[in-house]
This record gives C-alpha cells, sequence and structure tokens, in this order.
C-alpha cells in the first residue's frame, strides 16, 4: 500500500505547473485508435496510472504505442481487436471508452464492465442506449459485454442524464456511422469540446460540443492528427483550494480560467484573494473567510469533483456551510476522515454540514477515492504536525507529480510504500 506524508506547511509559495486534463486525457487514447491512417500524436498527457493503464490496453489491442516525455504517439494500423479482459477493464472507469471506439471501427466491442472510484452506483445503461439507437446489439454475460451491429446508422439520441462518459461514447460510436446522429441533452463539459475538436482534426464532423445538443455527421474514414490535451481543471482546482489555505502569491499555471468560474466565484464570496491571469490564477490565504453553501452542478456548475477538497476550506471558514452533492450518490466519505482530523462535519439528508472554524491536527488518515485523497492532501497542508494518508495509489490515478509540484512550492510530503 502506498502512504503519503504531510507535514503542516508554514506556506505554499511559487509556481504550480498544471498537468493536461485526465478526464479528457482518458478519452483522447482510446479515440485515437479510430485514425485508419498514420499516426496520432496526443500532447499535454498527464502521466498517471490512469493514462498508463489504458496505453497497456492499446498495447493489449496491438497497437503501436510510444510515451516521450509528455506526449503519446499512436498508431492503429497492425491494431487487432481482441477481447479486452475484465483485468483491464476493471483498472478504471474510462476503459469504457474502448466499447465505443472499438464499436465505430470494426462494428464490435467485447470487454468487461468498468472499475473507477467507489462513489456510487454507475450504471453504463445511457452509453449501452446510444450504441443501440446506433443499431448495435449488447448481449451479456455477468460483467462481459459484446456490443456489436452489422451497421450503424445515426439516430436521435436523447440522454435522461447529461452525463460526460455516455457524451463521449456515443461521439466516438457515431463519427463512422451512416448519416447523422444528434445527441440530444448532452454533456457540456470541456473535456467533450477537447475530443470533439481532436476527432475533427481526425476528420470527423462533429458540431455543437460544448452545447447541449451534439450533431454528428458520419464519415468513411479517420486519420492521424497532432492534438493537445486541455489543463485539468480539477487539479487546478485543487492547488487553488490548497493556495487559499496555505498559499503566499501561489501561481496556477497553464490553466484556462475560463473553466474554472463556478470555483473561482465560491472562492471570491469566502473571501480568498484571487488575481486572474488570461492563463494563470495567482491565489494567497485570506485573512477570515465567509461560510458558504455549494451545490454540485453538470458543467458549468459547481464540478463534483471539487467538492471534496472545497470541504476542506470550509473547515476554515465561519460559521455553518452546506455541501449538496447531486451528481454522485456516495461522495462524502471524507467526512469521516475530515471529523478524525478534528473538522466540525456532518451527513444530513444527503447533505454535508460543516462549521467552521476549527483547527486540524495531523492523525492517520485514508484516500476512500482520488478526490476524497485529494482533500487529504490539502487538509494535511494545514494539519498541526503531520498526516499520514494511506491508500495514496487513489491520488496518484488522477494528479501527475503531486510530490514534487507540492514540494517545490515549500511542502513537506513524502509517498511510502507500507
Ligand atoms: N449515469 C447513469 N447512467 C449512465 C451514465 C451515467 O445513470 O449510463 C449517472 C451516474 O451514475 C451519475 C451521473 O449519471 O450519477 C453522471 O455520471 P457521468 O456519466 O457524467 O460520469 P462519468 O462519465 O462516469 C465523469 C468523470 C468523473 C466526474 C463525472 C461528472 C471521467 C473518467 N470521469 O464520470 O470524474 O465526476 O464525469 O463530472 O471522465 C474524477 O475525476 O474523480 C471523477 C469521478
Amino acid at each position: 500500500m502506498k502512504c503519503l506524508e504531510i507535514e503542516q506547511v508554514k506556506k505554499l509559495t511559487g509556481t504550480v505547473r498544471i498537468s493536461g486534463a485526465k478526464n479528457a486525457a482518458v478519452a483522447l487514447i482510446p479515440a485515437a485508435i479510430l485514425a485508419d491512417t498514420g499516426d496520432v500524436t496526443i500532447c499535454n498527457v498527464p502521466d498517471i496510472t490512469d493514462t498508463d493503464n489504458l496505453c497497456d490496453i492499446l498495447k493489449h489491442l496491438n497497437v503501436k504505442t510510444k510515451r516521450a516525455s509528455e506526449s503519446v504517439l499512436i498508431n492503429a494500423q497492425e491494431m487487432k481487436n481482441v477481447e479486452i479482459s475484465e483485468e483491464f477493464s476493471v483498472k478504471m472507469r474510462a476503459s469504457y471508452y474502448f466499447m465505443g471506439a472499438l464499436l465505430a471501427k470494426y462494428k464490435k466491442a467485447v470487454m468487461y464492465f468498468p472499475g473507477g472510484c467507489a462513489i456510487g452506483k454507475r450504471p453504463i445503461n445511457l452509453h449501452l442506449k446510444g450504441f443501440e439507437a446506433l443499431g448495435a446489439k449488447v448481449t451479456n454475460d455477468g460483467n462481459k459485454y459484446t456490443v456489436e451491429a452489422d451497421e450503424l446508422k445515426g439516430n436521435n439520441i436523447y440522454l435522461d442524464i447529461a452525463s460526460v462518459g455516455a457524451t463521449i461514447n456515443i461521439m466516438l460510436a457515431a463519427v463512422k456511422a451512416k448519416g447523422t446522429t444528434i445527441i440530444d441533452n448532452a454533456a457540456k463539459e470541456p473535456e467533450i469540446v477537447n475530443v470533439a475538436v481532436f476527432l475533427n482534426s481526425m476528420g470527423a464532423r462533429i458540431t455543437g460540443a460544448g452545447t447541449s445538443t451534439i450533431r454528428i455527421e458520419g464519415v468513411e474514414s479517420l486519420h492521424g492528427a497532432f492534438h493537445e490535451v486541455i489543463p485539468d481543471r480539477i487539479e487546478a482546482g485543487t492547488f487553488l483550494i490548497a493556495g487559499a489555505l496555505a498559499g503566499e502569491n501561489l501561481k496556477i499555471d497553464n490553466i484556462i480560467p475560463e473553466h474554472l468560474e463556478s470555483l473561482l466565484s465560491k472562492l471570491d464570496e469566502v473571501g480568498v484573494p484571487l488575481e486572474i491571469g488570461d492563463d494563470y490564477v495567482v491565489v494567497s490565504k485570506g485573512e477570515n473567510y465567509h461560510r458558504t453553501n455549494i451545490i454540485t452542478r453538470v458543467y458549468p456548475g459547481f464540478p463534483t469533483d471539487l467538492q471534496q477538497p472545497f470541504t476542506v476550506l470550509l473547515t476554515q471558514a465561519e460559521g455553518k456551510s452546506t455541501v449538496e452533492e447531486t451528481i454522485w450518490e456516495n461522495r462524502f466519505m471524507h467526512a469521516p476522515y475530515l471529523e478524525k482530523l478534528g473538522a466540525n462535519v456532518e451527513v444530513k439528508d444527503k447533505k454535508l454540514i460543516v462549521v467552521g472554524k476549527t483547527p486540524l491536527v495531523g492523525t492517520t488518515v485514508k484516500a476512500t477515492d482520488l478526490r476524497a485523497g485529494a482533500a487529504m492532501v490539502v487538509a494535511a497542508l494545514i494539519a498541526e504536525g503531520k498526516t499520514k494518508i494511506e491508500d495514496a495509489e487513489h491520488i496518484l490515478r488522477g494528479y501527475e507529480g503531486i510530490v514534487e509540484k507540492l514540494t517545490n512550492v515549500g511542502a513537506k510530503i513524502e509517498l511510502k510504500e507500507i
């Protein structure tokens, strides 16, 4: 088991360069197999366990994959469409993007139900409904899914929930379908736009990504392309929150501030001093923080992936704040560990109530999932003494070079194998 040991920091100062977005990269890598000719180069790919695991799946499919610094070069010309084993499928959520991509390329995909953080029920019914609407037949034997079609034909697909994964997966499946596909109530996250831009640079014809109606005109074939992953707004948000708690002119660099508007406006409301530039934000710890309420919503609402780290900031605001989680049913698993650190928190009627301000004191806690782990890192930076975060593997799945990045701005943090 991996464990992060973090000491209370006096101040975080300097520059943190934000990496490419995990949730875009994990869709772009499977999407790259759609190139019928030429190489695909994706740059600004974060070096995290999730992208490593997807590259392992590419190799399993006999796709040439070469990682060089921040880029991944992918050539799918000698690819073989073989079953993706359960071992590969469960390593992360995003393995399911191979379903849409393989279906588009070979009209057949065989793989297992995906894994990912245990933050509630995570069905894939909307993905499958989309594939079926395009003409595919879906069968399952336990966790093993076979999705196949004689021919894929464009259709109108309404998503009951604006799901990020279903929107991307249907886009992947539809790029080479005959005719036009329209996805209604599509998710609007920036990662979806990033994937659509990539597919278009490979020759796809997608319009409307970033709005709730996406239109895909099927094309015969796709070709290689060069593409850059957008900055990770969730990594950036996590460092911004850390800066709000312990920063002194901490520069969060290489970001798109527009992608973080809901967080920046909440930080401002709480009283966090911010200087917003074109591609950076400078954050410092403020004097007195005000309470607030947050409700997680689909983009451009407050991101569920920042809810847990933001809770730590609320422990340092005067008065009673509430956090309402509307996307996932089980995303308050950080609460008992925050309590263990000294916070006054309570889960009531699907809301987390935080009463501040309370000092935090280092102890041993767990990263129950990726963002709960990020919350523990942020809390550990201000907790008196030393905090040990067990099950740190979860954190490494989504934060590139977190130890180095925090060390560079003044933190004392060590990754240990225990
Ligand atoms: N849902 C269904 N049926 C489906 C798909 C989704 O009911 O077929 C429900 C889910 O159960 C959930 C809601 O719809 O209640 C939203 O799920 P969505 O599909 O949007 O989430 P996802 O694609 O599985 C991605 C990110 C998550 C992030 C969510 C919401 C990736 C790999 N994961 O998940 O990121 O929380 O969108 O923004 O892109 C993380 O990075 O820590 C993380 C969990």
